[in-house]
């Protein structure tokens, strides 16, 4: 029988690609508009009823600077909205996961983050991220994946924006603090169908998989590469955070090492680079003419 999966936030950035990978299957996409996950009574009403074989996770509260100010927003529908996805499924012996950040870090390691650090979270956002995790964790067969820096065709994200920025100014001001790993959506989804399918067809070791494209930078690494690529002249100031005006704390390091997610799926992503210039391409360049 042709498995079912549900998918939330199925019109984000992320869940906006995820859908058709899941083509083969028998899909429910919910979304604030048909399946507010704030609202458990009229939630259950919508997923309730069906037997899924997995669900992905994707809705969350994701505006890291505005959950300093609304914090209550961020925990409602990162901690609370899971727990409530999690009750309203009929059946709870499914694959369930949930896609986390590399947020729930504090930056302080020198070194790459493996699944077995000690989360240790500096903003609001992250901190309600995290409480997801361990309500997601409470499900017997689940899978969190810790993502970075997404960037993709649906939606607003720092790739589009710098490029779009660095046409209408001569000069930009990147922090050249932090590092992590850019990741490009449809990266991304292609792994957690693949995740999807090895548990279908081998099983899974429940747990953290760390998931992002290859390879590190700063933000301000980052910029400069989508400028030269882009082949704009816009002039690039490094910044320190502090000098970045933004209100939640960000981890100075939050560089992840995908080890384990190469031992399950046998591969790696591909190089952030790579996958900057495919979007730039293919979506932002394309789309503008
Ligand atoms: N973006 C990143 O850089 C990044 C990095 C690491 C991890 N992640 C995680 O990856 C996942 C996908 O992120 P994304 O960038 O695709 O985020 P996104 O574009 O903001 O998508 C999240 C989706 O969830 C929806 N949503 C919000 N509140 C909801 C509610 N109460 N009920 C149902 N749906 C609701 C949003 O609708 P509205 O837009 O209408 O609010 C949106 O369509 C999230 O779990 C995020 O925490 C993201």
């Amino acid at each position: 029988m042709c498995k079912k999966i549900l998918i939330t936030g199925a019109k984000g950035m992320l869940g906006t690609v995820l859908c058709p990978f899941f083509e083969k299957y028998n899909i429910l996409a919910i979304d604030k508009d048909n399946g507010d996950i704030t609202t458990k009574n009229s939630l259950a009403g919508v997923i309730g009823g069906f037997d899924f074989d997995a669900v992905v996770h994707c809705a969350a509260y994701t505006n890291v600077d505005k959950a300093e100010d609304k914090p209550e927003h961020a925990f409602i529908i990162n901690k609370d909205g899971t727990a409530n996805v999690i009750d309203c499924l009929k059946n709870k012996d499914c694959l369930f996961i949930y896609i986390s950040t590399d947020y729930v870090f504090d930056g302080e390691k020198k070194s790459l983050y493996t699944e077995e650090d000690t989360p240790n979270p500096l903003s609001v956002y992250a901190k309600s991220k995290l409480e997801g995790e361990k309500i997601a964790a409470k499900i017997d067969k689940h899978v969190i994946i810790r993502t970075s820096w997404l960037f993709g065709p649906k939606g607003r994200n720092f790739v589009s924006t710098i490029a779009q920025l660095a046409k209408e100014k001569k000069e930009l001001k990147v922090v050249d603090d932090q590092a992590g790993s850019p990741t490009y959506t449809l990266d991304l989804a292609k792994a957690i169908a693949d995740i999807v399918e090895i548990y279908f067809t081998k099983g899974i070791k429940p747990g953290i998989y760390n998931v992002t494209n290859t390879g590190f930078c700063t933000w301000f690494e980052l910029a400069s590469y989508i400028i030269k690529e882009a082949g704009f002249k816009t002039a690039l100031i490094p910044i320190k955070s502090e000098q970045s005006g933004r209100k939640a704390k960000r981890p100075k390091n939050s560089r992840l090492s995908k080890e384990k997610f190469k031992g399950l799926s046998g591969y790696y992503l591909p190089g952030w680079q790579d996958a900057v210039s495919d979007y730039l391409e293919n979506y932002v360049f394309k789309e503008k003419g």
